[in-house]
Formats: C-alpha cells, sequence, structure tokens
C-alpha cells in the first residue's frame, strides 16, 4: 500500500475534491477495527504505523483533515513520529486557523442550492428549508445563508425558539413576501433542546451522526403557519465535486507550508491561516478545542442589521 508520488502521479489533481490517497475520515489507528475469528474486534494499530514507517524510511508524516486526524496525529507525536497537520475540512471548526480547505467549496454549493430554492419558494409561495452539514458548528449556514440571501439563519450556536422563527414567516407574509427562505444547520436545536439525531454508528469513533431538523422544521412551520413547508436536505453534494479557487489556492499554500515546516525541523505544528498569511500552531493547542461562531461574530451582526432572523429574536 505504500506508492512513491512522482511529478506525475499529482498532476492534474488541482480541479478534483475528495482524495487520490483513499484515506478515511472515521477510522481512528488507535482504536482500529479488525477482524478475528470472525469477529469485529478493536485493536491498538499504532505498532504497525511505527513499523512501516521505518521499513519505508518515512520519516515525517503530514496528516490532512479535521479534529479527528489532528488527535490522532497528536498521539502519533507522543510516539515520537514526526507530524505536521493541514486542517482540512468542510466544517472550519478547527481553532487558531481563519480557514480549512474545503469550507468555501462546501459555502459555494450551499449558497448554490438557495439561489434555486428562491425559484420555487418565489413562484409556489412556500418557506424553504436547507439542511446543511457542519456537524456542531454554523460556519457553513451561517455563510451560506448571508450569501444566499437567507430570511431565517439556524446555527447550533444560537438556539432557536420557534415562535420567532414562525412570527418571522408571518411578518414577511404581511408584508407581501409570501416565501420564506430557511437555511439550517444540520447541529441546530431549539432553545433547551437537543440536537436532532440521524443513525448512530457504534463502530466509529464518531458516533453520531446528525441530521433530520430541517424536515422537523418544515412540519412544525406548516402546522403553525398553513404555509406549505418544504425541506431540501444538501447532504454529500456539499462535500464533492470540483473545489473553488480559493479552496485550490488555500489547499497549495498548506501543502506549501507543510513541506517548508519538514524542511525546517519544525514538527507538531499544524498549518493555518491568520490574517491571511499562512503560519503554524501547536497541534496541541488544536485537539480537542472546538471552533465555533461566536456570540460576537461579524458576520451574525451584520446578518442582524440586515434583518435576517437567527431564530433566537425578532
Ligand atoms: O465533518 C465533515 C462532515 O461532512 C460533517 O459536516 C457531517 O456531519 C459529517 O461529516 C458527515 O459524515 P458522514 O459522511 O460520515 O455521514
Amino acid at each position: 500500500m505504500v506508492v512513491t508520488l512522482r511529478d506525475r502521479d499529482v498532476a492534474g489533481i488541482l480541479p478534483r475534491g475528495g482524495t487520490i490517497l483513499g484515506t478515511t475520515n472515521r477510522d481512528n489507528p488507535f482504536h482500529y477495527r479488525v477482524e478475528e475469528n470472525g469477529k469485529h474486534v478493536f485493536r491498538n494499530m499504532s505498532d504497525r504505523i511505527l513499523e512501516n514507517l521505518k521499513s519505508n524510511g518515512i520519516q515525517a508524516l503530514v496528516l490532512i483533515g479535521g479534529d479527528g486526524t489532528h488527535a490522532v496525529a497528536l498521539e502519533l507525536e507522543k510516539l515520537g513520529v514526526k507530524v505536521v497537520g493541514v486542517p482540512k475540512t468542510i466544517d472550519n471548526d478547527i481553532p487558531l486557523t481563519e480557514r480549512t480547505f474545503g469550507f468555501d467549496s462546501a459555502v459555494g454549493v450551499a449558497s448554490w442550492a438557495l439561489d434555486r430554492l428562491h425559484t420555487t419558494a418565489e413562484s409556489h409561495h412556500r418557506v424553504m428549508i436547507l439542511e446543511v452539514m457542519g456537524r456542531y458548528a454554523g460556519w457553513i449556514s451561517l455563510h451560506a445563508g448571508m450569501a444566499g440571501g437567507a430570511d431565517v439563519i439556524l446555527i447550533p450556536e444560537i438556539p432557536y425558539d420557534i415562535d420567532v422563527i414562525v412570527r418571522k414567516v408571518r411578518d414577511r407574509v404581511e408584508r407581501g413576501k409570501r416565501f420564506s427562505i430557511i437555511v439550517v444547520s444540520e447541529g441546530a436545536a431549539p432553545i433547551g433542546g437537543a440536537m436532532t439525531v440521524k443513525r448512530i454508528v457504534e463502530d466509529s469513533p464518531e458516533k453520531i451522526r446528525l441530521g433530520g431538523i430541517g424536515e422537523k422544521l418544515a412540519n412544525e412551520i406548516e402546522q403553525r403557519t398553513e404555509i406549505e413547508s418544504r425541506c431540501t436536505v444538501l447532504g454529500h453534494l456539499q462535500r464533492g465535486g470540483t473545489p473553488t479557487a480559493f479552496d485550490r489556492i488555500l489547499a497549495t499554500r498548506y501543502g506549501v507550508a507543510a513541506v517548508e515546516c519538514i524542511c525546517r525541523g519544525e514538527f507538531g505544528r499544524m498549518v493555518a491561516l491568520q490574517k491571511n498569511e499562512i503560519t503554524s500552531v501547536p497541534i496541541a493547542d488544536v485537539v480537542g478545542k472546538p471552533h465555533n461562531v461566536p456570540s460576537d461574530d461579524q458576520l451574525v451582526k451584520a446578518g442582524r442589521a440586515m434583518g435576517i432572523c437567527f431564530g433566537d429574536e425578532d
């Protein structure tokens, strides 16, 4: 499974999403699912990693991914592996970096979807709800909602009150706007309520898969307003396809910076974007510290100033 990547092997991958490496976003080598005597059991496979690195003469590892990946990087570093991290997730939920690559592409797809949902919303006088990913962070919803002209943006960081949302929809009708566009993060929840879980995957380090909040909201809003309310779940469409120019450039800058870290002998660090400059931060400062939309986020403030409802106040 070891392949030497030469120039020709990586030529032409800029416009491709996903990974050419065949990696996983769920497995944990310290708790790895293997089959023994016809049964699935979990084993710490880190020794195998150390052996493979040694036998292949690999001196440093670049780990590309989100918080789970960086948690693994930190554990490998403790075992003496020279690691460099690169923040890549559509969720943008890694601290100490302004952007993870993948986020901009996901936001592009979500705002594209909102543009298209506007058509039916307006012509059929409906409430159209778009449920987007992002796990426990509302970045995708917030950015797509602002770019796509949503009337209501619901994010996990701001628990919502259904009465406020219903008032917003009715108020729009009274002002002659017979439709509303709502973008909701999969992790959004009502005040005092829980997030909506779609499924539990027992043998995964990340057991919870969120999903279903959009449909719930559609039912509630339709019952209370008598306006037909429909939900579209964007799902993995926002995680695939051609990356945006911004993401391509960011990924390239991160790649260069990761190699430079290795050349300088700087390990245990994650490359990061701060004030549009590429820098690096200790992986230990990143792991286990989620990066959520802060309550004083400028974009939330701008949204409120534009009259966008965040579900908490009129
Ligand atoms: O972390 C990236 C992400 O796309 C989340 O936004 C989403 O909750 C999750 O992964 C979905 O994972 P899966 O494809 O395994 O269901």
